[in-house]
């Protein structure tokens, strides 16, 4: 396996997120990380402001992607990161947690908030900050790919009617969806469950 924690920081994190993904062969994640920080601006754009740490943890939320999928799971025994039983199922959603787990370890993050954005960026918990709302959503209005782009405007549509009411959007689409689905993570179901509950719309 090759060593993901050999890189030295400047201290410049736009620099240096494109130079590690650069260094680890990852280009594709690299623009992705731009797209999402682009629909970062434009939540702040919409709502005057964002939290103090989302643009961090937007350009770190994907930097577990470098793991090779075949080395995910080894990557997590010999680093102490968690695999529940149903993460085993569905390895490549380790990548949240191997994400924040560089971040920290790599780019030196310390901030909770910031790698709690990071480390629910796919799945979303229960009773999210406001720092995890903005990195799932930019995350989520990034998407390019055929099947999930229009997905992606509608969610982008709906937060013109809050922050919450576009995330109730796509945790409920996921649900309807939760039978196709390889793995309904218990993270997603849990904040599915306290969205409906909390009375949204
Ligand atoms: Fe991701
Ligand atoms: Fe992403």
């Amino acid at each position: 396996m090759k060593d993901y924690l050999d890189f030295l920081i400047t201290g410049n994190l736009a620099t240096d997120i494109q130079r590690y993904f650069l260094k680890y062969d990852n280009l594709g994640t690299y623009e992705h990380t731009i797209d999402v920080i682009n629909e970062l601006s434009y939540i702040k754009k919409h709502f005057g402001h964002i939290q103090s740490g989302s643009l961090i943890a937007c350009y770190c939320h994907d930097l577990g992607r470098v793991v090779r999928s075949d080395e995910i799971l080894e990557f997590c025994l010999q680093n102490n990161i968690m695999v529940s039983d149903e993460e085993k199922i569905l390895p490549s959603i380790l990548h949240q947690k191997i994400s924040c787990f560089i971040a920290e370890n790599v780019f030196k993050v310390n901030d909770t908030t910031i790698l709690n954005a990071v480390k629910y960026h796919t799945t979303l918990r229960k009773n999210p900050s406001m720092t995890e709302i903005e990195v799932f959503l930019a995350d989520k209005m990034s998407w390019k790919e055929e099947e999930y782009r229009e997905l992606a405007q509608r969610i982008k549509e709906t937060l013109k009617e809050g922050k919450e009411k576009a995330i109730y959007y796509y945790l409920c689409d996921l649900h309807d969806k939760k039978e196709k689905l390889k793995l309904y993570h218990s993270d997603s179901k849990e904040a599915f469950q306290y969205f409906n509950q909390n009375h949204i719309l």
